[in-house]
């Protein structure tokens, strides 16, 4: 008995552990090492432990407790009301019981009304309106105490600053309003491209790169990053009465607040079963990450007779979505060599399935990380899938036998064998041969890749092959090929050399932008390369540009600057470019200035195109002098819908944005010629 008790007290004791470490990572490091799924698994058990053995029980158990106190880089926010987290249900029948127990403690027999959520998979805020105007912004921390990071919210444009007048009704006096940031699933796939392709380290998934944005100490760096956010629950609230949830949303919908389009009334658990059934089967079509639903009693009064326990309400509950996770072999680790020489390491996986794809690589992102979670070749591992975003290893599951030694980055490059240049403290590792076959191809690649020089049949296969033989050694020998060396190649018919040689005529004729976002300078993406052919509008100019020059241009900061100085003062890059000028017709961009008839106008594009790529559109809005954005806001001029338009549509009409068709956008734009 004794030895049994012991026992207990020792797992009671490892499970403490465990969710302390789990706790820390997510809350202080923003960097998770367990999935929530499994989070929840060790502290139901704890509970239960603790319930059963009240003995067990100690003040400091992250039962008594929810999350972690915040980091000490933020001034500290009290919560008024504490941000309560929820229960979860692990599948239909616990949701159910939920029902029932409700029912029972409502002591009805009636069909109750629920408010069926997304549960967002982002970061919980809380926003404070005072007279209209945002004065706090704050993360959820513990629950009590959260950050201060009102001057990062600040930055996102989907909260307002101040609240608009609702048609009916009036601004409150004090809003306390709740909700969820988060980076939308096609904002993060291209922050993590340009990270790679500056050499940084990418974040694991939305949810890290919003908690990292949200958290930066510099506002500037939040702002640039795709944040948006969505409310969904009140806090305290003085000079308006809302009387039930939808009442909430609908109220602070009116006041220009941002609210999840998808939330519903269902009365019945059915209806929120049957509405978890829906969104579990389009939560791949949607632009953020969810994990589940959450059902919410609609009535406040209801809610109040219901009250709370250990900081979650026993009106509300969350029912996640199943896991799409794997477990599968690493079965080795290869180090892969970027445009800009960064090593970036890769686990080749046996090809397992994954929400319907085989995967059998993923990218372990860099050296910490793989030491964190010690993998190790041969080691069996939990991968996670979290929407449409490449998959990533949870932690190992099973060490391979016999274990492997642990991982090292070579110090040499494995393409070339040059050193690899490694800064004491930097996560970055690098391969600084100019000449490496490896990154030569890279460039190549991104030279003719679509938002560059768009050379079509210019494949990944042929550029290796091309770079291997020696046949391409700068940019510029591209043009240079003649239809005998192609044909000389694996697998190329006269036909198909001719065809890739005329392709690459094709594309001597180019846009500035182009050509510059082609040269795969460091930090410098599509965006950027626009904004400097509208100002420097030749490569010349742009190659002559002192740093204070290139500072002068829109969203252009130092280390940008200077990365494109640096690219030039490479005397081997300078001549590359200039042999290219030779070679390429480049237009320049059209003149912005003065008869910008779009200036300032901002544009979201949705549904398919007929006459122009989505690209050539926003390529034409922009060099009109408009501006082309992802989401639908206030804000927002005009919100051009092709066919098969998403919710974006829907959105724009909702708040009266002007809608254009493919037709109208034309005629809008031919007006500004
Ligand atoms: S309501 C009264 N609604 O889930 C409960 N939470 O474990 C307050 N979350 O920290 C939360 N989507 O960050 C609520 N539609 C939604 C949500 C949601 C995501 C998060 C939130 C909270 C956690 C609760």
């Amino acid at each position: 008995m004794a030895d049994h008790s012991h026992k207990l007290a020792a797992e009671a004791e490892k499970l403490r552990d465990q969710l302390n470490r789990a706790n820390y990572r997510y809350y202080i490091l923003d960097d998770p090492e367990i999935s929530d799924a499994e989070y929840d698994k060790l502290l139901r058990r704890l509970e239960a432990l603790e319930r059963e053995h009240p003995e067990l029980a100690t003040s400091d158990s992250p039962t008594q407790r929810v999350g972690a106190a915040p980091s000490e880089k933020f001034g500290v926010v009290v919560h008024r009301r504490p941000m309560m987290s929820l229960g979860n249900a692990m599948d239909a029948e616990e949701m159910r019981e939920f029902d029932k127990r409700v029912k029972r403690l409502l002591k009805s027999d009636a069909e109750i009304e629920y408010v069926a959520e997304v549960k967002l998979d982002g970061l919980g805020i809380e926003l404070v309106y005072d007279d209209g105007r945002l004065t706090v912004g704050s993360t959820r921390g513990d629950g009590i105490n959260g950050e201060d990071v009102t001057q990062n919210i600040r930055t996102i444009k989907s909260v307002p600053l101040r609240l608009q007048h609702p048609e009916r009704g009036k601004i409150p006096r004090l809003l306390e309003v709740r909700g969820e940031v988060i980076i939308p699933r096609s904002g993060f796939v291209k922050m993590n491209q340009e990270r790679e392709e500056a050499g940084e380290p990418m974040f694991a998934n939305p949810r890290n790169a919003a908690a990292g944005a949200l958290r930066q100490l510099d506002p500037k760096i939040t702002a640039s990053r795709p944040l948006d956010a969505f409310l969904y629950a009140p806090g305290v609230i003085e000079g308006v009465n809302f009387k039930s949830q939808w009442d909430f949303l609908q109220g602070i919908k009116a006041l220009g607040l941002r609210v999840n389009p998808l939330s519903r009334v269902c009365n019945g658990i059915d209806a929120v079963l049957e509405y978890w059934n829906e969104i579990t089967e389009k939560r791949h079509a949607l632009d953020y990450e969810a994990d589940g639903v959450v059902a919410k009693v609609n009535s406040y009064a209801l809610q109040e007779q219901l009250g709370e326990v250990s900081r979650s309400p026993r009106w509300a509950i969350a029912y996640k979505f199943k896991a799409q996770q794997a477990e599968t072999v690493v079965e080795k680790i290869d180090v892969q060599v970027g445009r800009i020489g960064s090593l970036t390491p890769v686990g080749k996986l046996r090809p397992v399935q994954l929400a319907g794809v085989t995967i059998s690589n993923t990218s372990l992102h860099n050296l910490d990380e793989i030491r964190r979670k010690d993998i190790r070749e041969r080691d069996t591992v939990l991968i996670e899938r979290a929407g449409d975003v490449i998959p990533y290893v949870i932690r190992v599951t099973k060490e391979g036998h016999p274990r492997a030694k642990p991982f090292e980055m070579p110090d040499k490059c494995p393409v070339c064998h040059a050193a690899i240049v490694h800064e004491e403290g930097e996560v970055g590792y690098f391969c600084v041969n100019a000449n490496c076959p490896a990154r030569m191809r890279e460039s190549i690649r991104h030279f003719a890749s679509k938002g560059c020089l768009d050379i079509e049949g210019l494949g990944d296969k042929l550029v290796g092959q091309l770079v291997e033989q020696g046949l391409v050694k700068e940019l510029d020998d591209l043009f240079h090929l003649t239809k005998q060396q192609l044909a000389g190649l694996d697998r190329m018919a006269d036909k198909s050399a001719q065809n890739v040689l005329d392709a690459i005529q094709k594309a001597r004729k180019t846009q500035l932008d182009r050509f510059i976002n082609g040269l795969g300078i460091r930090h410098v993406g599509e965006h950027t390369a626009r904004q400097l052919a509208l100002k420097f509008k030749t490569m010349d100019a742009l190659a002559d540009a002192s740093e204070d020059d290139l500072l002068g241009v829109r969203d252009i900061g130092n280390e940008v600057a200077h990365s494109i100085r640096e690219y030039f003062d490479e005397p081997r890059n300078l001549k590359a470019v200039k042999r290219l000028i030779k070679i390429l017709e480049v237009e320049a961009p059209a003149e912005v200035e003065g008869r910008g008839a779009l200036r300032d106008k901002t544009f979201v594009l949705t549904g398919t195109l007929e006459s122009m790529t989505r690209e050539e559109a926003e390529r034409k809005i922009m060099a009109a002098g408009g501006r082309v954005t992802s989401s639908v806001s206030r804000k927002t001029d005009f919100v051009v819908a092709g066919a098969e338009p998403g919710s974006k549509l829907k959105k724009a009409q909702d708040l009266g944005v002007r809608v254009l068709d493919e037709k109208g956008l034309v005629q809008v734009l031919a007006g500004t010629n």
